[in-house]
């Protein structure tokens, strides 16, 4: 299902590459269709996957998936070398306890996060994300997009450092420009 997912997703994987460097574990907060982490994982066949959200909308089953009641993690501190928040934050109920959780559980952080363009109304913002969930067959209830100034103050908030960002190559319709940031506990090793 959703195949024409694979080529984009499996070109884009190499931009990523760099930050995955000594890494072993990853959590998927938030995996919806689990397509993409699917496509990523079998481009790191040496790292650990694991996936969780808060209800399971999986169209790929071959990574362990948990589901958890969208507050606290069921895991240890630091468990995972990194978390990652694909496109999840801005369709949580409350993105800083997610934030928060994702930030325990692992030594890094890896968002992904859109930005509307200038200008764009809040009207046609919302029907190209639904419209685009209608085509990936994926249900969500909220959605409340960040810009960079409400994203980088959750940042600040948590005590959490941007050591890497970058914009990510986006073709569909929306009228978005997306970024990836890596994040780590201001007080913490990398
Ligand atoms: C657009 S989908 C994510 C897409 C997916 N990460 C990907 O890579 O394609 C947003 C997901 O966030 C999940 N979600 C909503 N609230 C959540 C929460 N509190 N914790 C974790 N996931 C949540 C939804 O169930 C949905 O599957």
């Amino acid at each position: 299902m959703n195949s024409c997912l694979d080529e984009p997703i499996s070109e884009l994987t190499d931009l990523f590459r760099p930050y995955m460097k000594g890494v072993g574990s990853v959590i998927d907060i938030g995996t919806g269709t689990s397509i993409p982490i699917h496509i990523f994982a079998d481009s790191f066949p040496a790292i650990k996957f694991y996936t969780t959200d808060i209800e399971d909308q999986r169209q790929r089953k071959k990574l362990p998936f948990i589901l958890y009641d969208g507050i606290t993690l069921p895991f240890g501190n630091q468990k995972f070398d990194v978390s990652v928040l694909n496109e999840t934050l801005h369709h949580c109920e409350n993105p800083e306890t997610v934030l928060r959780e994702a930030h325990r559980v692992a030594k890094a952080v890896f968002v992904v996060e859109h930005f509307p363009d200038p200008g764009v109304s809040t009207e046609e913002l919302v029907k190209g994300e639904f419209s685009t969930l209608e085509v990936l067959d994926l249900e969500c209830s909220v959605y409340n997009p960040f810009d960079e100034d409400s994203l980088l103050s959750l940042y600040r908030k948590l005590g959490l450092e941007i050591k890497a960002k970058f914009e990510i190559p986006y073709f569909g319709n929306r009228k978005i420009k997306k970024y990836f940031f890596k994040l780590v506990g201001r007080m913490e090793e990398e």
